[in-house]
């Protein structure tokens, strides 16, 4: 049976990545969730698999070297997929350190550890160990409109504190495999959408204010451009590169979906107003004229744009789920999951979004 690492495993990708996971194998993997629980990190997105033997959660710091050493010293860990990170741009420019803290030194103490735990007297490590580091198409900075594509050997190029920070724990997984051999892989994947993602992000965000008849913010003239995957669609790409992928690579995981921001706000509209019933009161207020355009994130990359044609051709692993049907469906899920959102955006979210948007 193989035992899992997973950090970050209760946030968004984390927690799909682990219902993925179980739903795929069953009780033939173990897992071990490390999770600090920041404002990101929610218990509740994995209360259906809580009670599982084959389960465990660990609350932890991933910058804690002592709590990361005593789980690798009490299970014998075969594959690490590391999640854990401070992930939005907008509080990165607010407040960088912690970016570097989690992101540069948090990816070194699992990295250190992992080696430690891993390595033989010779130096070699131990067979079918991997080490799979969670990574971002933002490290390579941003393209023209019409500007070509992201390959895994574009030079990183990176313009937000949250970019670098993953920019710079790319380059320590790099510098691990380059140095030591240390068995790992890298993927770099665009923006992910799906349920339990945390609406400070543009999609939850979005369909919380339509509900609520809130204004919908869009910044700068919304004609920036992210290239949408559904986020069990890149679960699946982070599995197969640990099974199918060769050692040392690094592997771009997208869906040829780009999209400009103002089409995603019209089709969360349009989808939002099919489904609620004619007697709906809020269908009323959700129109178009929610829409306000706030001044721009400093910054902004214009546009990102994955090439995944390595991922296919090497492991065969392609997107599967269309965007009309995904954004159905995660539209469908917050709207089935209000509890879910209520417990999410009470206390420190109202305090987060009204200093984000109040000077917008
Ligand atoms: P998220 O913010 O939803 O979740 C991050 C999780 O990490 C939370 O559960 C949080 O509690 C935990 N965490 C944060 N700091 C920690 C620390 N110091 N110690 C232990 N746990 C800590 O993020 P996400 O959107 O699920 O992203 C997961 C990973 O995927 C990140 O590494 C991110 O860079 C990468 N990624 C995200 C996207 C995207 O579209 N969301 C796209 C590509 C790559
Ligand atoms: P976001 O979901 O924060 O992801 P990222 O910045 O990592 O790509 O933002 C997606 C796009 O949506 C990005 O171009 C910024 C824009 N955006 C808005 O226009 N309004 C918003 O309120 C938010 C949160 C994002």
């Amino acid at each position: 049976m193989k035992t899992y690492l997973v950090t970050g495993g209760a946030g968004f990708i984390g927690s799909n990545y682990i219902h993925y996971m179980f739903g795929k194998y069953g009780d033939t993997i173990r897992i071990i969730n490390v999770d600090a629980l920041t404002y990101a990190g929610n218990p509740e997105n994995l209360k259906e698999v809580e009670t599982k033997d084959n389960y465990t959660f660990v609350k932890a710091d991933i910058c804690d070297k002592e709590a990361i050493e005593k789980i690798f010293a009490e299970n014998e860990i075969d594959r690490v997929v590391h999640f854990a990170a401070e992930s939005h741009v907008d509080r990165s420019i607010k407040n960088p350190e912690v970016f570097v803290q989690t992101n540069v030194y948090g990816t070194a103490v699992m990295l250190n550890c992992a080696k430690a735990a891993w390595e033989l007297p010779d130096g070699s490590f131990k067979e079918g160990k991997r080490f799979l580091h969670v990574s971002t198409d933002e490290v390579y900075g941003s393209l023209e409109e019409d500007g070509g594509y992201f390959y895994e050997t574009t030079p990183y190029a990176p313009h937000s504190p949250y970019s670098a920070s993953k920019a710079g724990s790319d380059m320590l997984v790099k510098a691990y495999m380059d140095t030591y051999h240390f068995p790992a892989n890298i993927t770099n994947c665009s923006n992910n959408y799906g349920p339990y993602q945390f609406p400070e992000k543009l999609i939850p965000l979005i369909i919380n204010n339509a509900l609520q008849g809130k204004k919908l913010p869009v910044y700068g003239d919304g004609k920036n451009v992210r290239d949408w995957l559904y986020v069990e669609d890149h679960a699946k790409a982070i599995d197969m590169v640990q099974e199918k992928g060769r050692l040392f690579e690094t592997y771009n995981v997208g869906g040829h979906n780009e999209k400009q921001n103002i089409e995603i706000v019209k089709i969360i509209i349009e989808t939002l107003r099919d489904m609620l019933p004619e007697t709906d009161e809020r269908r009323a207020h959700l129109t178009e004229d929610l829409i306000t355009y706030v001044e721009d994130r400093k910054g902004h990359d214009r546009r990102y744009a994955i090439a995944p044609d390595k991922i296919r051709e090497e492991i065969g692993w392609e997107p599967e789920t269309m965007f009309k049907d995904g954004i159905r469906r995660t539209i469908e899920w917050y709207f089935d999951h209000e509890d879910w959102m209520k417990n999410v955006t009470s206390g420190d979210y109202q305090k987060y979004y009204e200093e984000m948007y109040r000077a917008k």
